[in-house]
Formats: structure tokens, C-alpha cells, sequence
């Protein structure tokens, strides 16, 4: 299936909202998750808790999402969070440029090149108003955040354009009172905002979003003396360092040959793929790219995008940045607040490196890789830890106290799982039904559920059935549900 069909499938079966969609000024960027979606998300987020924030001993701490001013001039996102714009000089559709000429030219333009070489290449490959075949005006910069005004007297703060910005402002209180020692990571899932020119592709591109971020603070001189590398160091990690080339390699050798920079940064490259691994993802269509000086933001000195293949090209889920001590010396310049901290015997201040996860592409892409058409069956093959609804329940036929000896087992098991009851249609299209929404189990109560006190349990992948007893099913469903796997 392509994207639009997946999308479609994501709204018809209650993934996936526009949001305000019964008003006429409904604006583009803004979706809300459906049932399905929340647990999807929930359940992505708590595998992102269990396999790197819990694995890595790290500190988790949900920060506000409004911030004043002062944090966006130190982090320097109000002098430097701009997209290149243009505008048409007819009908005024304003659109980001470098998009526009990667669209005509089929050329990755990156967003930071000089505007005057940007009009230089609107006006040599002749690009037009895709809307009225106007000409556009010159190339100008428009900054990302969403500007609100706090209290009567107006005061002015922002909404975060990405939540590792909480990290930073909290880092010496948190640091101090969790009694931390470097290195260490903090961690945060939540939402952050981006005034998007021209938001796409549903979850691809929102202007309110979640992002699931990681900050490790480590004193650069002892980043190749970390000692947990060793036991990732025979993984094998997918490079594209220039361009397109791929080399798979461990990331033993690709320290060895300098394709990254130190222990630390090789270890969080290969727990980041371990993670997604366990989710679902197909990391055999995944690779960690490379940055060149132009991609990268500007707060990182060197950077590499975690990608996924999916039928929209390659796509960034987890932007993995070196951000060096940019952000902690820049609030220190602004707040006059010492950011510095003992390592041993010596004041650090300490440097970052992050992953920085796009939660919502995340899940578009493990619904892309998870789903399968074989035959007549739509399945999402959703590792069963992370499917939304975890169990179905059906009686097989409506008749003859079936219904209700179902029904008893649905409000016993729904306490303790994601459980659906259902009795409507043929058992063959409840099972089709359930497939589609990645139910990785069905639990059928049939003529001789009255005689034995035992079910079938279904699975969606293999579709054979079990027999269990009543008294062993949440049991049974216990084993199967939460066996993790990559
Ligand atoms: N914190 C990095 C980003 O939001 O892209």
C-alpha cells in the first residue's frame, strides 16, 4: 500500500482526525489521534521508556511548553529558526523555496543556502507559481515559532519549537537534586510547535507535534572512555556517509575508521537501531545519514538523521545531533547562571549529544512496515506489545447463550487488556476486521466453551488456534502479549 492508501486506512479505522474538520477554517498541520492512535502512541512511548530511557538508567522530566522569551534569544532559535519563503508576485502563495526547486530539480536543496543563491535557482530553472504561473518575488526568511502572549500585560514567550529546550533551562537544578554523575541522559516526550510554511503529508509535517527527545550530557575529553560501548560493539550499524552510499559495518569498525567520532556517540546510534528493532520497524530499510555542513541545524557540529524507507522515499525519524556545548554556554551567556559542573576533581561544562525522535512519524512509519496484504487479509503486524487493541473477543454465533458467556469473559479480561468485544457479521469478517486494526489475538467462545470451560485463541499472524482453559487465559494472553522481540 502507498501513503495515501495507508492514511486512509489510518482515518477509516480511527488512527487518525483532521482536526476542527467541520469548520471551513480548519487549519492544515493539525491532526488529532482517534482511539486507535492514542493507544498506538502510548504503547510506542512506554516501549521508548522500557528500551532506552529505563535500559540507560535515564532522567525523565516533562517540561512546559510555553517558555519566555529569554530561552529562544540564548538558544538562538529567534535569530536562526527561519525557512527560506517566497512569494508570488500575482496571487501571493507564499511557499518554502528550497522545496520548491528540490520539487523542480529533483535535487536535495538545503534550507540554508543563501537566499540570493536560492533566487538565482528559482530564476535559471525558470520556476513558476505552481498556482497562477506568476513569478516569485525575492527569496526572505520566516521564523518557525508560534509567538503568544502571556497574562494582561501581554508579556511575550513562545511555544517551544523542540522539547529538549526544558532539558537545557532545568539542567543544573536537575542535575544537582537527582544527584547525577556524567555522563548522563535526560529524557522527555511531549509536544513542540512549528509554524510550518507548507505542512504535508499528515504526520510527516505538523505544526503540533510530539517529540520523544534524549539529551546526553558527557564531558568531551572522556567520551571514548565509555565503558557500555563494549557490549554493543559487534552491532552492526547501516551508514550512508556520502550521499546514498551505504556501508554496513559494527560500530567497533566504523570507530576504528573514524566514520564516527567517539565511543558514546557509536553506543546511542545502536541503541536508538536496537529500539526500533523492538518496535516493529524493518531496520534493514533504515540507515543513519550523514549530514553535510548545509543539512545540519545550527546548533549541531555534526549530525546524523536516523532514516526509514517507506513508498514517500526515505524519510527522517530521529535527528541524532552533537550539539557540543552550544546550548548549555548560550543559557549561561543569557541567564548569567553557571552551567558548569564537577566531574572529579574538575568544573565541566558539559557537552550533548541527542536523539531528538519524531514520535508521530515514528508511528506512520511502523504502521507502513507492520502492514501486509495476503490475499483477501489487510494485517498490521504489530509486535503484540504495541498493538492498540490487544484481544478480541467473539461469540461464535449469536445464539444459544454463546453472546453471553462471551460477554463474560470481555468484562473479566478488559480490566486488565485492550479488549473488543464483538458479535456482528460472519466469525471469518470479525477475524478480517481485527487483522486490519493489528489485534494480534481473537478469543472465540464456542458450543464447547458450555461443555469444557475452554476458548480458542486465535493468532492473527499464523492464524492457527489454541484451545485454553477460562482459568489460564489471562495468563495465556500475559505470555503472549509482552514476549519482546526485535
Ligand atoms: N531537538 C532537535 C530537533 O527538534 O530537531
Amino acid at each position: 500500500m502507498n501513503y495515501e492508501q495507508i492514511i486512509r486506512l489510518m482515518l477509516e479505522r480511527g488512527f487518525l482526525l483532521p482536526s476542527s474538520e467541520i469548520y471551513a477554517d480548519a487549519l492544515a498541520g493539525f491532526w488529532d489521534y482517534g482511539p486507535l492512535g492514542v493507544a498506538l502512541k502510548n504503547k510506542y512511548v512506554e516501549l521508548w521508556r522500557r528500551y532506552l530511557v529505563r535500559r540507560d538508567n535515564m532522567v525523565e522530566i516533562d517540561g512546559c511548553q510555553i517558555m519566555p522569551k529569554s530561552v529562544f534569544v540564548a538558544s538562538g532559535h529567534l535569530a536562526g529558526f527561519e525557512d527560506p519563503i517566497v512569494s508570488c508576485t500575482k496571487c501571493n502563495l507564499t511557499l518554502r523555496a528550497d522545496r520548491l526547486i528540490q520539487e523542480k530539480t529533483g535535487k536535495i536543496i538545503p534550507e540554508r543556502l543563501p537566499n540570493q543563491e536560492l533566487d538565482n535557482l528559482i530564476s535559471s530553472n525558470d520556476i513558476r507559481c505552481p498556482n497562477c504561473g506568476g513569478n516569485f518575488g525575492n527569496v526572505r526568511r520566516f521564523n518557525m515559532m508560534f509567538k503568544v502572549n502571556v497574562g494582561p500585560s501581554g508579556e511575550e514567550a513562545y511555544l517551544r519549537p523542540e522539547t529538549c529546550q526544558s532539558i537545557f533551562v532545568d539542567f543544573p537544578r536537575l542535575f544537582k537534586v537527582m544527584r547525577c554523575k556524567l555522563p548522563v541522559a535526560f529524557a522527555q516526550y511531549g509536544k513542540s510547535f512549528r509554524n510550518e510554511i507548507s505542512p504535508r503529508q499528515s504526520l510527516m509535517r505538523l505544526r503540533e507535534f510530539y517529540q520523544a527527545e534524549i539529551e546526553v550530557f558527557f564531558n568531551p575529553d572522556k567520551a571514548n572512555e565509555f565503558e557500555k560501548f563494549d557490549a554493543v560493539k559487534s552491532e552492526v550499524l547501516r551508514l550512508a556517509l556520502d550521499g546514498e552510499k551505504l556501508e554496513e559495518i559494527t560500530a567497533a569498525e566504523a570507530l576504528e575508521k573514524g566514520y564516527l567520532p567517539n565511543k558514546l556517540i557509536a553506543y546511542y546510534l545502536v541503541i536508538l537501531k536496537q529500539f526500533y528493532q523492538y518496535a516493529g520497524l524493518d531496520v534493514k530499510r533504515s540507515r543513519f545519514r550523514k549530514l553535510g555542513d548545509d543539512e545540519k541545524a545550527f546548533y549541531a557540529s555534526s549530525a546524523f538523521d536516523f532514516e526509514v524507507e517507506t513508498s514517500l522515499g526515505w524519510i527522517e525519524l530521529v535527528a541524532c545531533n552533537h550539539r557540543g556545548d552550544y546550548d548549555l554556554s548560550g543559557h549561561s551567556k543569557v541567564s548569567k547562571k553557571d552551567m558548569t559542573v564537577l566531574d572529579g576533581d574538575r568544573d565541566v561544562l558539559p557537552n550533548v549529544f541527542e536523539l531528538s525522535m519524531g514520535v508521530d512519524r515514528s508511528i506512520y512509519a511502523i504502521i507502513e512496515h507492520s502492514l501486509v496484504v495476503d490475499g483477501e487479509r489487510t494485517v498490521l503486524r504489530f509486535k503484540p506489545y504495541l498493538a492498540p487493541i490487544q484481544v478480541g473477543v467473539f461469540p461464535l454465533v449469536t445464539r444459544d447463550g454463546l453472546p453471553e458467556a462471551a460477554k463474560q469473559i470481555y468484562s473479566k479480561i478488559k480490566l486488565n487488556f485492550e479488549a473488543f468485544y464483538d458479535e456482528s457479521g460472519s466469525i471469518g469478517r470479525r477475524y478480517r476486521r481485527m487483522d486490519e486494526i493489528g489485534t494480534p489475538f481473537c478469543i472465540t467462545v464456542d458450543y464447547q466453551t458450555l461443555e469444557d470451560n475452554t476458548v480458542t485463541i486465535r493468532d492473527r499472524d499464523t492464524m492457527k488456534q489454541d484451545r485454553v482453559k477460562i482459568s489460564e487465559l489471562e495468563q495465556a494472553l500475559q505470555r503472549r502479549l509482552f514476549t519482546y522481540s526485535p
